[in-house]
């Protein structure tokens, strides 16, 4: 069977940055370690004025597009994964194709395009149905792009709004990837949830606390169906686990989760069982009370060990490290910690060919997906290409003034006339409305 995955990858941040510990803290009264040791999280990505899911996406995209030498020809599919979507009929992949089509000779025209919508886990399922018409051999020998972007932003003083983030992430999805193949098998755990929700509204009515319970669920469930195809895991499988990253705390207590149940019955829970026991099991106690208390403080002692400890810095952490500074991007998520661990990996020279990487999507609603994929050799030229520690250095730092002015500029219902911070070069930037209410574009040389 031809391999089929992802070729080639690019991230596109917002072009402004917010300090969470020297900027938002003060001005929310609160400790900055919160943000930076609770939540993990030391800055936010913002969009200027002239950015939104448009101009991000179309952005990643035009470098995709460049650096593999492909024309609109080449491309067979666009679909965007977001729930930042300002139009409830015109999908974000005709202006993506109309921004992109200004800058080539060529159109897309015979291209297929679409927009999921699956809260945060809508990039992966976008990367599923490119994967399923590769392999269904409807693509005629063409590509498809595959692009995450979202704001992710809250209403102001919700307790998401430390998490909030902007950003793009663009994949090309081929025969013979030159990334990774994507596994056949998959995991799924799928439940009617009420925890973050957008009825017909632009800002989210989250309930926080619950939302990371059924995070935990669904990516339990998920992990059962996973295991159920192939037949068990085990954490030495995997070099990388990336996580669905609304925040690395929120990954934190996943990844300890996720060990104790997959260690269960094997060599490492017998290790680490001379230091902390085992594992309690169901029968052993009276109550489901009792039992949940007791794996509670296992599941605590075992974080703990040098073990996990260990497991964690190497498969885990590299995973956070571009989510650290840029904050949650709802459906690029988990794309950005894939990249995060592999650039963290080509930077401490691993050797990855043909390794495992189990990828642990999310999105509220809720549904989490559970697939492997395997890294293909020569995976470090291409993320050698990756641009993001430039982009995310470049970025202007907003004061919270500025930051004030920059939420309401991007609040559908306030009607601001806000001034750019940042100049913009070479890109796709949003140019005033149409007349029948579209958002315009053009290219900025
Ligand atoms: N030093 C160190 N740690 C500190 C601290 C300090 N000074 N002050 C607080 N903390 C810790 C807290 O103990 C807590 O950690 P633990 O959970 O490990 O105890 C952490 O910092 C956060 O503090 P709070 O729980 O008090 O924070 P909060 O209640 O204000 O907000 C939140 C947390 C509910 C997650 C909020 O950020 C939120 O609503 N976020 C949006 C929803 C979300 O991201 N949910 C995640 C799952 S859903 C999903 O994944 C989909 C998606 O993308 C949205």
């Amino acid at each position: 069977m031809t391999a089929v995955g992802i070729d080639a990858i690019e991230i596109w941040t917002g072009n402004l940055r917010l300090d969470l510990a020297e900027t938002f803290a003060p001005a929310q009264d609160e400790d900055p370690g919160k943000y930076t040791k609770g939540l993990g999280l030391n800055a936010s990505s913002f969009p200027d004025v002239y950015e939104d899911i448009v101009t991000m996406g179309a952005n990643a995209a035009h470098r995709l597009m460049e650096r593999k030498g492909l024309t609109p020809d080449d491309i067979g599919r666009i679909d965007v994964a977001t729930e930042s979507a300002f139009d409830n009929s015109k999908p974000v992949s005709t202006y993506v194709a109309g921004c992109l089509e200004s800058v080539y000779d060529e159109d897309f025209h015979h291209a297929n395009k679409g927009e999921r919508k699956f809260a945060c886990i809508a990039g992966t399922q976008s990367l599923d149905d490119a994967y399923n018409w590769i392999r269904a051999g409807r693509h005629r020998g063409k590509k498809a792009i595959v692009i995450a972007t979202d704001t992710a932003l809250y209403a102001r003083d919700d307790p998401g709004e430390a998490t909030q983030g902007a950003g793009a992430v663009a994949m090309l999805v081929d025969e013979d990837p030159s990334l990774v193949e994507l596994s056949t098998e998959q995991g799924f755990g799928s439940a009617d949830e009420t925890d973050f929700l957008k009825p017909n509204q632009q800002f989210p009515s989250v309930d926080g606390k619950r939302s990371m319970k059924v995070y935990l669920a669904r990516l339990r469930e998920a992990l059962e169906d996973y295991e159920s195809q192939v037949g068990g895991v085990h954490p030495e499988d995997f070099e990388l686990v990336p996580f669905h990253t609304p925040f690395p705390g929120m990954v934190r207590k996943a990844a300890a989760l996720g060990y104790r149940h997959i260690i269960r019955d094997t060599d490492v829970e017998l290790t680490v069982a001379e230091e902390i026991g085992r594992q309690p099991r169901p029968e052993e106690f009276k109550t489901q009370e009792q039992y949940f208390d007791a794996v509670t403080e296992y599941t605590d002692a075992l974080t703990e060990t040098e073990r996990y400890q260990a497991w964690y810095a190497d498969t885990i952490e590299p995973t956070l490290e571009i989510a650290r500074e840029v904050g949650n991007w709802y459906t690029g998520s988990v794309h950005v910690a894939r990249a995060a661990g592999l650039r963290h990996a080509r930077r401490n020279d691993r050797d990855l060919d043909d390794a495992k990487l189990l990828l642990a999507s999310y999105g509220s609603g809720a549904q989490a997906e559970i697939h492997h994929e395997t890294v293909v050799p020569g995976w470090e030229d291409e993320i050698a290409e990756l641009n993001v520690d430039e982009q995310l250095a470049d970025r202007y730092e907003i004061s919270f003034e500025e930051y004030e002015r920059i939420h309401d500029a991007h609040n559908h219902d306030s009607e601001t006339d806000v001034e750019e911070l940042t100049t913009p070069s070479e890109e796709f930037v949003f140019d005033g409305w149409g007349r029948m209410g579209e958002r315009k574009y053009r290219y900025v040389r």
